[in-house]
């Protein structure tokens, strides 16, 4: 039994757009029968939300798509660079806070690769996941059309080879 590849989700709420991608990526998981080769988790940048779970109007446009999002709010730790394989941020802030936190550790040959989550995208044109929260619902739709072409392109990429 391979060791299972380790893949956190990062935005700044952890409420938003990051649980929403850690329940599209299992869901393209679950499908493809890969659930126990990979562990999945998210977290935010900032510490305000933690302990609670998905904002309600990213709940209602998940479960639109058939999701439900389970997870609740935590903030990146240091550690998590280092128990991480993959670390996929939504946004240059995300990835700047990343990269920043991981300078503290050096160039350790166990932290995780980092980057954008949009590079995985090969339907649509985008920099990043816009942060939805000040907007109306259409803007939490655009993030579940991003998460799916994006997520699709990472387990692709990700999946074992035969
Ligand atoms: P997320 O969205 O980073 O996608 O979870 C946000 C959630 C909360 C806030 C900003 C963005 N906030 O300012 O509280």
């Amino acid at each position: 039994m391979t060791e299972p590849t380790r893949v956190l989700f990062v935005c700044l709420g952890n409420i938003c757009r990051s649980p929403a991608a850690e329940g599209v990526f299992l869901h393209l998981l679950a499908q493809r029968q890969l659930e126990d080769q990979f562990v999945v988790d998210s977290a935010g940048t900032g510490g305000w939300h933690t302990g609670r779970p998905a904002d309600r109007r990213m709940q209602a446009a998940a479960a639109q798509r058939g999701l439900t999002l389970t997870s609740r709010a935590r903030q990146l730790q240091l550690a998590d660079l280092t128990s991480f394989d993959h670390i996929l941020t939504m946004d240059d802030d995300n990835l700047a806070q990343v990269r920043g936190l991981s300078g503290e550790l050096g160039s350790r040959a166990d932290l995780a690769r980092i980057e954008p989550l949009t590079r995985y995208c090969r339907e649509h044109q985008a920099e990043a996941v816009p942060d939805p929260y000040y907007g109306g619902p259409e803007g939490f739709d655009r993030v579940l059309d991003l998460l799916f072409d994006a997520c699709l392109g990472l387990v692709e990429h990700l999946r074992p080879s035969p």
